[in-house]
């Protein structure tokens, strides 16, 4: 474990992700309901830094169930897909080509081949964030 104080809690805007500097690197940090994340400053896409990004809601893609489908294979609505909003799993939007990365673990949205070092947090009683980079 190598836990470094980036931040102050208060320091950090919800919803706004902010970058900080630790351990020699760049580090995007957000205060979303109650949680603090924090991701490596680097997009994978073409190694440019999310500064700007937009922090928002994950939203993704499901198949939908259609009772018109059922009832008459081939029908209306069969294949179809809608959206969820997930206000619970927050993403960056790189702002130069717009690709997404959960908080959470880093993960691209966008295409899954892709994903960005996501990092432990930990917030004590004095409202110090850290940022655990060992892992
Ligand atoms: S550099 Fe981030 S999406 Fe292209």
């Amino acid at each position: 474990m190598a836990l470094h104080a980036i931040a102050r809690l208060e320091e950090l805007q919800e919803g706004k992700a902010r970058s900080f500097e630790a351990a020699g690197r760049s580090i995007l940090v957000l205060r979303w309901k109650g949680e603090v994340f924090a991701l490596r400053n680097i997009c994978p896409h073409q190694s440019q830094a999310f500064d700007e990004g937009y922090a928002r809601a994950w939203v993704y893609g499901q198949p939908t169930a259609c009772p018109a489908a059922g009832a008459a294979p081939g029908g209306v609505g069969e294949g179809s897909w809608g959206f969820v909003v997930d206000s619970d799993v927050p993403v960056i939007q790189c702002p130069w080509h717009r690709w997404e990365f959960r908080f959470e673990d880093g993960r691209c949205a966008t295409d899954p081949h892709f994903r960005v070092r996501a990092y432990r947090t930990e917030v004590d009683e004095d409202g110090t964030v850290y940022v655990d980079t060992a892992r």
